[in-house]
């Protein structure tokens, strides 16, 4: 039975989306947040990977003191600053071709630190479509069989910036499967598929089986959310346990929402006990 999770204080709740990934969290309005709400929505974030709270039309310079109340801000280098907030990024309809987040990814892997949260409010939106998808890389990791998570003990993939000039151009590896630091949970640990090179020390034919397997295995429809955005929406995400999906089907519509990122570690999978299967 769905329940609702209520705060008595601030009259809080927050109420799960589906049965894996998202919730929505109401009751707050995030502009005059006190610290305990903010814990919760950061609590939530790392529960539900995704946290939705409508109605907030916040505004970039109250969006950027929320932001920086969860953590540092981090910008990704060569992508050039579009607002006057060095801090903040707008999302705007640069057309179908260009649509470099209509596939699944993960922001900023292809950094040796990646950003943790991602917090992203809606300004303008086509009258229809434009969702969010996202994918729970937690669920898709205890969904592997025992295994097969043996098998991708330690292994790391190779991750490659494609898009930005030799200037920019950049290499990463992380494990395959990272842990959560604040929880101690592992999540498969993927990026955009056409920036992933291989798996260290195995060729490329002996990896792409195994690539193509875990995109699959990830976006499977029960680790799913679709977020239909909404005026005013405010949408959060942890960014090491969710991969997202923009999808592009409004033409030439404006489409323009906010983003700022926090601050993240650098990726690592901590050591396994005995008895973990
Ligand atoms: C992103 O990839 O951060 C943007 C998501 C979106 O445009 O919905």
């Amino acid at each position: 039975m769905a329940r609702a999770d209520e705060h008595v204080q601030t009259g809080l709740e927050i109420r799960k989306l589906t049965g894996t990934i998202g919730a929505e969290v109401t009751g707050v309005s995030l502009c005059d947040a006190d610290g305990a709400t903010v814990e919760r929505i950061r609590s939530a974030i790392l529960a539900h990977r995704v946290v939705v709270v409508r109605n907030q039309f916040i505004e970039p310079e109250r969006q950027l003191s929320f932001g920086l109340r969860l953590g540092p801000f981090m910008t990704i280098p060569g992508i050039e600053a579009n607002l006057p907030w060095r801090e903040l990024f707008k999302i705007t309809n640069l057309g179908k071709e260009k649509a470099a987040a209509e596939m699944w990814h993960t922001d900023g892997i292809t950094l040796e630190q990646p950003p943790s949260f991602s917090i992203l409010a809606a300004h303008t939106l086509p009258e229809a479509g434009g969702d969010t998808l996202f994918v729970d890389m937690g669920h898709a990791y205890r969904s592997l069989s025992p295994a097969y998570r043996r098998l991708l003990r330690g292994q790391r993939a190779r991750h490659r910036a494609q898009r930005f000039g030799a200037g920019n151009a950049r290499e990463v590896s992380h494990p395959l499967v990272r842990t959560i630091p604040e929880t101690g949970e592992r999540v498969l640990y993927l990026g955009a598929a056409p920036n992933v090179v291989d798996i260290e020390g195995m060729t490329a034919a002996e990896s792409r089986p195994l690539l193509d397997f875990l995109f699959a295995h990830a976006t499977r429809p029960d680790g799913m959310y679709r977020h239909r955005w909404q005026p005013g929406d405010v949408l959060m995400w942890d960014n090491r346990a969710a991969m997202h999906y923009a999808v592009h089907d409004y033409g030439d519509e404006p489409r323009d929402l906010v983003r700022m990122m926090i601050e993240g570690e650098r990726p690592f999978e901590a050591p396994y006990a005995q008895e973990e299967a």
